[in-house]
């Protein structure tokens, strides 16, 4: 089943936030009353920050369902929670401070942990615990909602240009060595991010136009963030201004 892939670009990264809110709160309430549950994984990088303070503070959202979401990371840099390159002490200062999100919902990456592998290992069993047979699909868990951001190299989550991670198509969470950073990163995997009801990416910044333009009009060398395809979800680009300023489609 082809994805459905949709577009919506906003004045600036305040009103991005607030439409991205919105928008999680109407499919927690929906997954909530469907099923009981919202599972969302968050974005890390600095994107999402203002989404997270909303959510947080902004009575607005104060009906959300925390108490019956799922909080999952979609990557984590290799570093313990306290460090400032740590995504979990991004959610953490922008919302988790607010305590909103009880504790017990909250599944945090050991980052920590000495080997990245045996840390994206713990995080699966993590994973298969909350995600039963019937929230699963193919085999994936399927999270109600995935929220992503993209690096102006056109990654996403965790998942680099000529990282090995890119190719697994097995396992749920990897250790992925990123060259550029020298450093590893535990990150979902492509299977996982496209078995999800529905994708997010939320895209800012002047820095991330020319990128844009390529993975969404010209095409012509596959990055990573075009890999995202759920296979029976939705995928939703979320902009602001600065970064689709120059979308405009080929001749
Ligand atoms: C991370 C993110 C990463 C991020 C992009 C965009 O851990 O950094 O998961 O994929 O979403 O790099 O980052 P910005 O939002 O900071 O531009």
């Amino acid at each position: 089943m082809v994805s459905q892939e949709s577009r919506q670009a906003y004045p600036d990264t305040e009103a991005l936030a607030r439409a991205a809110a919105y928008e999680l709160l109407r499919r927690a309430q929906q997954s909530v009353d469907a099923r009981g549950v919202f599972t969302l994984a968050l974005a890390g990088g600095s994107t999402p920050r203002k989404l997270y303070s909303l959510l947080a503070a902004d009575p607005a959202f104060r009906d959300f369902p925390w108490s019956k979401t799922q909080l999952f990371f979609g990557d984590e840099r290799h570093v313990p929670p306290d460090h400032a390159d740590s995504n979990y002490l991004m959610v953490k200062t922008t919302l988790l401070e607010s305590g909103l999100v009880p504790e017990a919902n909250v599944h945090r990456v050991r980052a920590e942990l000495p080997d990245a592998s045996a840390a994206a290992a713990q995080y699966c069993d993590e994973m298969h615990r909350v995600f039963t047979e019937a929230m699963r699909s193919g085999g994936f868990p399927r999270f109600d909602a995935i929220l992503l951001g993209m690096g102006p190299d056109g990654h996403t989550a965790s998942l680099f240009p000529g990282s090995k991670g890119l190719q697994e198509q097995e396992r749920w969470v990897i250790a992925n060595w990123v060259e550029k950073f020298k450093s590893t990163r535990i990150t979902f995997t492509f299977p996982v991010l496209n078995a999800a009801e529905a994708v997010l990416l939320l895209v800012v910044g002047a820095d991330k136009t020319d990128m844009l333009q390529e993975v969404l009009v010209t095409k012509r060398t596959i990055y990573p963030v075009m890999q995202v395809q759920p296979i029976h979800g939705v995928k939703v680009w979320m902009l602001d201004h600065a970064a689709a300023s120059r979308l405009t489609p080929v001749d």
